[in-house]
């Protein structure tokens, strides 16, 4: 029988995780099978735990569910420990499950693989302090920027964020309203602005000349925020497609061992 795996979330139907992972599957010879999952909003713990007593190998976990997959997995990777928050579960050979975050390596792939832009000593704004921003602020702080300002309409989960990253590298918090007159090299949106075809309010030339766009959301059309870093005249304005790939290729080495080529993936699905 074929190793199973699947991505659970609800809704699922839009998910490009299969695609993903079966382009991963071809591309390395691994003989698995990846699926697809709608999890019930009352019962998502039954149904992992369900999965996996089936035999199942390996789940990636999206929206809504990612902290109650930390929540219930037996033991975390950092990554996870930090943002409170799983993408990734392996069943254990003594049966536990662990969990796992790839959404910050992914980004950080994304970016200083994929796009070759160097992170380390470069002034860094994140927008936003909720799940998606807590899923990579670790992952970028660990790159050593010159200075990493997380910035969100609510200043004061911004200073909460910022307070748990204490120890980890220097990091400051602000609200939206104290960016003017600042200047950064690479401006990441994790807010959910997008969601609504919105951007966060923040000022104009606040990006450094040269200076580079980044949406943690994907879509087939330029996303609002992409729309605003070309406005701006970034360097390279980019979406989170990149991390999607990269951070699915994380997941796939910590279950199979093996890691992948995402250039030719992500080029499969930036074409469809
Ligand atoms: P996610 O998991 O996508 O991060 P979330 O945890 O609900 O979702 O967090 C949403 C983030 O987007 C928050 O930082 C939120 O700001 P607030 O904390 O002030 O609510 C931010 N956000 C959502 N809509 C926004 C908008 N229109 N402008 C600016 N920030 C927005």
């Amino acid at each position: 029988m074929r190793n199973r795996y699947a991505v659970i979330g609800n809704p699922i139907e839009h998910s490009k995780s299969p695609q993903i992972h079966a382009a991963f599957a071809k591309q390395t010879g691994e003989k698995l099978v990846y699926e697809r999952i709608l999890g019930d909003l009352q019962y998502f713990e039954r149904d992992v735990i369900r999965f996996f007593q089936q035999g199942g190998r390996g789940l990636n976990v999206t929206v809504p569910f990612k902290v109650r997959a930390w929540q219930l997995a037996d033991m975390l990777g950092r990554e996870a420990q930090f943002a409170e928050a799983v993408n990734t579960l392996l069943r254990m050979p003594d049966g536990s499950l662990r969990g796992e975050n790839t959404d910050g390596i992914g980004l950080v792939r994304d970016l200083t693989i994929n796009h070759h832009c160097l992170l380390n000593g470069s002034r860094i704004l994140l927008l936003g302090a909720g799940g998606a921003a807590k899923g990579v602020a670790a992952s970028l702080l660990e790159q050593e920027p010159a200075q990493l300002l997380i910035a969100n309409r609510t200043s004061s989960s911004a200073q909460q964020l910022v307070q748990r990253l204490a120890g980890q590298g220097s990091v400051e918090w602000g609200g939206l309203e104290d960016l003017e007159g600042r200047q950064f090299d690479l401006i990441i949106n994790a807010t959910a602005a997008g969601l609504n075809a919105e951007i966060p309010a923040i000022p104009d030339g606040i990006l450094a000349p040269g200076g580079w766009v980044y949406d943690l959301m994907y879509s087939s059309e330029p996303t609002a925020f992409v729309t605003w870093g070309r406005s701006q005249r970034a360097a390279k304005s980019l979406d989170g497609l990149g991390m999607l790939v990269e951070q699915a290729a994380e997941s796939f080495f910590l279950w199979r061992g093996v890691r992948p080529e995402t250039a030719p993936v992500i080029a499969i699905l930036s074409a469809a």
